[in-house]
């Protein structure tokens, strides 16, 4: 679960700290009233540095991030953007807002973005391309910037699911143009709901900006009302209050990593035992934040019969399959006509993820919950 482990006084003296020093849950303007208090420019210019990019913007929503970052880029009607058939629905959906046309690619034995079939989907139509950093693994960075930099198209990186994992010395989010973080209830850290848009990029920077607040251009020399505006844009802005949340627990981002790469660790070597199992390929294994153990059995029989097992002895399993439906474009009936190609003919992506389990990995777990997940896979 990650930050929501660890929810306790300091997010709650952050949230009283803004009622007490002027209440104002608007991240901009009233200047007289707010005693100082800017939590969300706070939270930015934290997470901008905590990542090690330039610019940092927070939205209220990480599907509202990956919309942003869209409009940022300039992807409108008639751009195709290429990402992946594993992924979270709303990666998707934030494609078929901008007006776009979701190609959806296979991934290979990351669970991420399969290099080679991206490239095979691209066309002259083809703008963007958003890999997904699936549940804490990065994807292949290095394959898919370089085929990018050949077909001059732009990477918007879903980092929702993996913020502080990192590929090759990089944070995961800051390698592409654009990148973008959760901060949901179950992310690695969390505001509630609340999302983030970092970039080196000034002009994307900026375009963002506007376009998460009404195209307002945020001049400072006019009061908000006077303020100038060239693009058109909607609300996706964060509130005060998530931001004081979002500070509390980026400061908790390093431990949650930590602790999720040591209980991983200690499962994956426990499970071992098990001879029949292969695990998920993780592209840079230091970079990756724990977020879950995967691995392949033999075929869906077989995982099939593993998630009842461990059903039975009260263990969970993350997303596979417990939630596959939300995260496998080969099962989204409700918006086939949307993307492309008819998310059935990904059997590539279908049958890896048939016979995957993923066990998720919690910061607080004990020995004995630990021993009792390897005992039940093992036995
Ligand atoms: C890969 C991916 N992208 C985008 C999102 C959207 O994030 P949010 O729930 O904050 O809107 C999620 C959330 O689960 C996700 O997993």
């Amino acid at each position: 679960m990650g930050g929501s482990e660890l929810i306790g006084k300091e997010e709650g003296n952050a949230l009283v700290e803004v009622i007490e020093r002027g209440g104002v849950f608007f991240r901009y303007g009233f200047d007289e009233k707010r005693h100082g208090v800017y939590k969300v420019a706070e939270f930015e210019k934290e997470f901008a540095q905590y990542m090690g990019a330039k610019y940092a913007l927070a939205t209220c929503s990480g599907s509202a991030a990956v919309r942003v970052a869209l409009a940022a880029l300039g992807i409108g009607q008639r751009d195709e953007v290429i990402t992946q058939a594993f992924t979270f629905v709303a990666t998707v959906e934030a494609i078929i807002e901008s007006g776009a046309t979701p190609v959806i690619a296979e991934v290979d034995k990351s669970l991420n973005l399969d290099p080679e079939d991206f490239r095979a989907r691209i066309t002259n139509r083809t703008k963007a391309v958003i890999p997904v950093h699936m549940l804490g693994v990065p994807a292949r960075m290095d394959e898919i910037m370089k085929i990018t930099r050949d077909h001059s198209i732009a990477v918007l990186e879903d980092s929702c699911q993996a913020c502080g994992s990192g590929y090759k010395g990089e944070k995961t989010g800051t390698i592409g143009a654009i990148g973008c973080y959760s901060f949901d209830y179950v992310k690695t850290i969390t505001t509630g709901e609340g999302g983030m848009v970092v970039t080196n990029d000034e002009d994307l920077y900026k375009r963002a900006s506007y376009f998460h607040d009404h195209g307002h251009e945020h001049r400072t020399d006019v009061p908000r009302g006077k303020d100038s505006h060239t693009y058109t844009g909607f609300n996706y802005r964060m509130n005060e209050l998530q931001g004081a949340l979002g500070i509390v627990q980026l400061g908790r981002l390093d431990y949650v990593l930590s602790q999720q790469r040591k209980n991983k660790k200690q499962i994956k070597d426990g499970i071992l035992a098990r001879g029949d199992i292969e695990f998920r390929d993780l592209p840079d294994e230091e970079g990756d934040g724990g977020d879950t153990l995967i691995f392949f059995l033999e075929n869906n029989e077989k995982s099939g019969e593993l998630e009842k097992a461990l059903t039975e002895k009260g263990i969970g399993t993350k997303i596979l399959p417990s939630a596959l439906d939300w995260h496998y474009a080969g099962r989204w009936h409700h918006m086939k006509e949307r993307i492309t190609p008819d998310g059935e003919t990904l059997v590539k992506t279908g049958e890896l993820l048939d016979r995957a389990i993923a066990i998720p990995i919690s910061v607080k777990m004990s020995q004995e919950e630990i021993q009792k997940i390897i005992d039940a896979i093992v036995s």
